[in-house]
C-alpha cells in the first residue's frame, strides 16, 4: 500500500526536510514560546499564571527533544480523540530491532505533525490554556496586512450580481461564468502562498505583489502553473450542475486561516452563487498546526471580524459596507446549511492520505458522497502524494495511489502553490521541466512562486 518511491526525511540533506527540521521548526517554536510568554506577562491571577508557565516549560522540553533530536515519544493521554492513532503509528516506530525514530530518520511528514501535536499537548493537558493558540496572533496580523488585495476582491464580488444565478445559463452566460471561474480558481490557489511558516519576514510590499488579483497578473501568473488541470476542472463542476439537479456538494479540505481563508469564501461564495455547487463542506484543524492553519476560532474571526471589526482604519465606508455584505451573506450561507464546518481528528495526525480509507474510513466514506473535493495548500499536497521522491512525471492519480484508485474514491482537486520538494503531474515532460528548473532557478520548489492545479477522476464505488 505504498509508493514505490522513498518519503523524504530530515536527514536528507538535499531536501527541503533538512532545513526545516533542523531550522525552520525551531525557529517557529521559539517564536510559539515568545507568544506564551507575553500572554504570560500580561495575565494577572496566580492559579492562571502559574497554569501558563507550566505550559511554557513543557514548551521548552518539546524544544530540547527537538533541538537534540530525541527519540519521538508517545502523545500523553491528554483526551484528544486522535491519542491512538498517534500512538499506535509511533509504537511501530520501536519494532524489532528498531530503536525508535527520531526527529531527523522519521518520515519528514510525521516528525513535523508530530512536533505540532506535541505542541497541542502542551497547552492541552493544561486546566486554563487549553484552547490557548499560540499563532493566533500571527494568523490575524495577515488578514489586516492584505488590505488591498481584500478590498480589490470585495468590491467585485460584494454585489450579487456580476454571477448569473439561472442554472441553465445560455452561452453567453456560460462563457461568462467560465471566465470567472478560472480566475477565481486561480484567487483561490494563490492565496496559498502567503502562508506564515514561510514567508514570516515579508514586507508589505512583497505581501502585496504576491496577492494582486488583476486580470493581466493573472494571466502572467497562469504561466507558473507547471500542471495545469483548470479547464478539466471547469468542465467537471459544469456536468456535475447539468447532472444533479438538487444536490451538489463540493468539499474544500482547508489550509492556511485569514487571507488564504478569505480567497476560499470568495471561491466558495461563487459557486454557491452560480449554483455549481449548493453545499460547501470545510474541512478544518481541531487546535493549532502548521502554524497558520485554520481552526473554527480563525473561522469565526474572520467572518466576524469582516462584519462588525475595526481592523481596517484607512479603508472608504464602501469598501467596509462591501466587506460587511460579503461576510453577511456568508453567515447565512452557514445558517442555512449550505456552508458546514468540520473538523474530523484525522486532519491532524501524521499520516498521509494513503492512508485515509484504511485509518479514517468513516472519513474516506463522507468524503466518498462529495461531488468534488478541493484540497488546499502545499501540506495537504504531500499528504495527497505521500511526500516522496516520485518523479515530476508521474501523474496525479498514481501520485495519490488510493485517494485514486480505490473504490469510492471522490474526484478529487489540489490546488497548491509549490512550497516543498514533492512535484509531479508535470506531464510526459515532467522530468526535464523540472531539471530545466532545478539547474536555472534552484530554490523554485520552496519559493511559492510555481503551482499546480490537478484533477483526480476518482472511481465510483
Ligand atoms: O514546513 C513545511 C511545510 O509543510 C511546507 O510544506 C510548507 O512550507 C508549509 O509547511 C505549509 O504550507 P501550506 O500552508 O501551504 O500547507
Ligand atoms: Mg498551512
Amino acid at each position: 500500500n505504498n509508493p514505490p518511491w522513498p518519503a523524504y526525511r530530515g536527514y536528507h540533506e538535499y531536501s527541503f526536510a533538512h532545513a526545516t527540521m533542523h531550522s525552520r521548526l525551531p525557529t517557529i517554536l521559539g517564536k510559539a514560546i515568545e507568544d506564551a510568554t507575553r500572554t504570560l506577562n500580561e495575565e494577572s491571577l496566580e492559579e492562571r499564571v502559574v497554569d501558563l508557565a507550566q505550559c511554557i516549560d513543557r514548551m521548552e522540553e518539546l524544544m530540547a527533544d527537538l533541538s537534540g533530536n530525541a527519540k519521538l515519544r508517545p502523545i500523553v493521554d491528554d483526551g484528544e480523540a486522535d491519542v491512538i492513532t498517534w500512538n499506535k503509528e509511533i509504537t511501530k516506530f520501536f519494532r524489532a530491532l528498531d530503536p525508535g525514530k527520531d526527529f531527523m530518520s522519521a518520515p519528514w511528514l510525521f516528525a513535523e505533525a508530530y512536533k505540532y501535536r506535541r505542541l497541542r499537548e502542551c497547552f492541552s493537558v493544561s486546566k486554563f490554556w487549553n484552547t490557548y493558540d499560540v499563532f493566533y496572533r500571527q494568523k490575524n496580523d495577515t488578514f489586516s496586512r492584505s488590505s488591498e488585495a481584500v478590498f480589490e476582491l470585495a468590491m467585485r464580488f460584494a454585489e450579487p450580481g456580476l454571477i448569473s444565478k439561472t442554472t441553465h445559463p445560455n452561452q453567453k452566460e456560460l462563457d461568462a461564468q467560465r471566465l470567472i471561474f478560472l480566475e477565481l480558481t486561480q484567487v483561490c490557489l494563490w492565496g496559498n502562498s502567503t502562508d506564515l511558516s514561510l514567508l514570516i519576514n515579508m514586507t508589505e510590499d512583497q505581501i502585496r505583489s504576491l496577492q494582486s488579483t488583476g486580470g493581466e497578473h493573472l494571466a502572467a501568473t497562469e504561466q507558473n502553473i507547471l500542471g495545469n488541470d483548470m479547464e478539466r476542472i471547469w468542465e467537471t463542476v459544469k456536468s456535475i450542475r447539468e447532472t444533479k439537479a438538487d444536490h451538489r456538494r463540493i468539499d474544500f479540505v482547508l489550509d492556511n486561516a485569514g487571507f488564504e481563508l478569505y480567497c476560499d469564501f470568495i471561491y466558495a461564495d461563487f459557486l454557491i452563487q452560480s449554483g455549481l455547487a449548493t453545499e460547501i463542506r470545510f474541512h478544518g484543524k481541531r487546535y493549532p498546526w502548521f502554524v497558520s492553519d485554520v481552526t473554527k476560532k480563525d473561522w469565526d474571526w474572520l467572518i466576524n471580524n469582516m462584519c462588525y471589526g475595526h481592523l481596517f482604519p484607512e479603508a472608504s465606508p464602501a469598501e467596509m459596507q462591501a466587506l460587511r455584505l460579503l461576510a453577511q451573506r456568508w453567515k447565512q450561507y452557514e445558517r442555512d446549511g449550505k456552508w458546514i464546518y468540520e473538523q474530523h481528528p484525522f486532519w491532524c495526525t501524521g499520516y498521509t492520505y494513503w492512508d485515509l480509507h484504511s485509518e479514517a474510513p468513516d472519513l474516506f466514506f463522507h468524503l466518498s458522497h462529495s461531488d468534488l473535493v478541493l484540497f488546499k495548500g502545499d501540506l495537504n499536497h504531500r499528504k495527497l502524494t505521500y511526500d516522496c521522491a516520485a518523479p515530476a512525471s508521474t501523474p496525479f492519480e498514481e501520485a495519490i495511489g488510493p485517494m485514486a484508485s480505490a473504490s469510492g474514491a471522490p474526484k478529487i482537486v489540489s490546488l497548491r502553490t509549490v512550497k516543498s520538494d514533492v512535484v509531479v503531474g508535470l506531464g510526459p515532460n515532467g522530468n526535464e521541466i523540472a531539471k530545466r528548473l532545478d539547474d536555472q532557478e534552484p530554490g523554485w520548489k520552496i519559493s511559492g512562486k510555481y503551482a499546480v492545479v490537478l484533477l483526480s477522476e476518482g472511481r465510483p464505488g
